[in-house]
């Protein structure tokens, strides 16, 4: 008896409930009972398909259907305004929806050799793959198509660098996959030290050599000095976060043409106070600082060397908001999942309340109104990830030989890839792009319009 063939079978069966289940909770027109009766003719339609044969779905009628329903979510004609044109200068691109897109994804995992094994998601066994066809539509203006030729020819002799934590290190492996699809010479792609992509190195420079250019990840999940207490400190105090401190690294990216910062999984008190990690500013360890203050000055500290140590005229900042988490019925260490999840909220979402956001956002604007002019960006895809609850590896981040993950750990927090940081990067792509058309223009505050 094959013990792995049932558990697919019953998973399979499991995600087709689900996406009933689903399709009666969203529903964001509210469409008057006949459409909603065709809807539901047409979804068990689908369904019988989906049955006979899952991968013809995908890729042949069941596409179009799909498109159709979905159309009735999003604009019925794309805005005609390209960002990259003048007339895109004001638009917010992180504002808009999510499109089923056929031509999507941009690239598979099984093709990429640059992914750790806990974002593939597909090959691990996640048996739908609905989650990798969706597009970021912004409201007001398109954005330009993926190419990574080009992407590579506006890094060339260039170095683009992510700090972070592993939600980073998830959106660099995705560009690496994204970039590396337009190389047909895989062995020109290299880690510059031969060092493997496995979870827990410090940093690693991809180099693509036909460009001269290197796309990098350095492990700074605070951002800030993370070391041994100052001398004389509580017995407690097995470790503290300098919050007034660049990580020591960070002289290593300061110079860099591209620099994608992010900061918030590691701050909250499980990851720090609790651990034993407390609170330092100057000599002096503080006790009862709580997590929200502490990384509310970290940020500052972060601006602050922005405006103090990075040449602007070269360094283009970009800090990525906050990626939303979707556990329901638990936390991460409670039992609680998304394993079930195979749609976006394609209606209206609620507004973020994230303490990460927000501090973020409050810090630099602070900062901007006392005339530091930064040049900085936010990839502010807080929002726009916060739909995509459909996105995370869930139960799939163990390879197919270790077995399934148990229901009880499940992972919400990283996504799938292909996936949602593909979509970060595609936006990523059109801010440089836009930069260069700026300055093409010569203007020199690039990139306070787009901010
Ligand atoms: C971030 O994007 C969301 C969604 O478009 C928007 O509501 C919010 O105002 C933006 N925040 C900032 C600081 O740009
Ligand atoms: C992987 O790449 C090869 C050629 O480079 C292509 O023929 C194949 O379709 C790709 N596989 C997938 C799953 O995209
Ligand atoms: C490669 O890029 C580096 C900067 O990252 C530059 O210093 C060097 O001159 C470039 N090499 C060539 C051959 O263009
Ligand atoms: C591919 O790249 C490697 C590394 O640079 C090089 O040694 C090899 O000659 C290249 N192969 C082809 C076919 O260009
Ligand atoms: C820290 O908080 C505790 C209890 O809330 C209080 O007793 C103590 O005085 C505080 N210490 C400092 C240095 O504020
Ligand atoms: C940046 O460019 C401006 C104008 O070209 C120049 O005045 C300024 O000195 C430059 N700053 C640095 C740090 O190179
Ligand atoms: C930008 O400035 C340069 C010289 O400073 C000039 O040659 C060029 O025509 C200008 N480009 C545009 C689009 O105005």
């Amino acid at each position: 008896m094959n013990k792995t063939n049932v558990s697919e079978t019953k998973k399979t069966t499991m995600t087709h409930m689900d996406f009933l289940k689903k399709f009666k909770r969203f529903n964001p027109l509210e469409p008057s009972l006949t459409i909603l009766g065709f809807f539901f003719v047409s979804i068990l339609f689908i369904t019988c398909f989906f049955y006979v044969d899952y991968k013809g779905i995908l890729h042949s009628r069941g596409t179009k259907l799909f498109s159709f329903h979905f159309s009735s979510t999003s604009p019925s004609s794309p805005p005609p305004i390209q960002f990259l044109t003048q007339k895109g200068d004001n638009c917010d691109v992180f504002d808009g929806n999510w499109v089923w897109d056929e031509t999507y994804p941009l690239y598979h995992s099984s093709n990429c050799s640059f992914l750790d094994q806990g974002f593939r998601c597909s090959e691990n066994g996640r048996p739908d793959a609905f989650y990798t066809k969706w597009r970021w539509q912004p409201k007001d203006c398109n954005l330009p198509r993926f190419d990574a030729r080009k992407m590579l020819e506006n890094i060339r002799n260039k170095r683009l660098v992510f700090v972070g934590d592993s939600i980073g290190r998830n959106q660099w492996e995705s560009l690496l996959c994204m970039l590396s699809s337009a190389v047909t010479n895989k062995s020109s792609v290299y880690e510059v030290n031969g060092n493997p992509i496995t979870k827990h190195t410090g940093f690693l420079a991809f180099k693509f050599e036909d460009f001269n250019c290197t796309v990098e990840y350095y492990r700074s999940p605070f951002l800030v000095v993370q070391g041994r207490p100052p001398h004389g400190a509580p017995y407690r105090v097995k470790l503290t976060l300098r919050v007034d401190h660049m990580d020591w690294t960070s002289h290593r990216w300061r110079d860099a043409d591209v620099l994608v910062l992010n900061a918030g999984h590691w701050w909250n008190y499980e990851k720090t106070v609790k651990m034993g990690c407390y609170f330092q500013i100057g000599e002096q360890v503080k006790m009862n600082m709580s997590t929200e203050d502490a990384f509310r000055l970290s940020v500052e500290t972060v601006v602050d060397w922005i405006a103090r140590e990075v040449n602007r005229n070269k360094t283009y900042v970009l800090f990525r908001t906050y990626a939303p988490v979707h556990f329901r019925g638990g936390d991460w260490n409670t039992g609680g999942g998304c394993h079930s999840e195979t749609l976006p909220d394609l209606g209206s979402v609620p507004a973020i309340s994230d303490i990460h956001f927000s501090t973020v956002t409050n810090v630099l604007s602070q900062r901007a109104s006392k005339s530091h002019v930064l040049n900085l960006d936010l990839l502010n895809i807080t929002q726009m990830s916060a739909r995509r609850k459909d996105g995370h590896a869930s139960i799939y981040y163990i390879g197919p030989d270790k077995g399934p993950a148990s229901m009880q750990r499940q992972d919400c927090s990283h996504w799938c890839l292909p996936g949602v940081p593909d979509s970060w990067n595609e936006i990523l792509y059109a801010l440089l792009l836009k930069r260069k058309a700026f300055s093409d223009r010569n203007t020199t505050k690039v990139s306070q319009v787009i901010l």
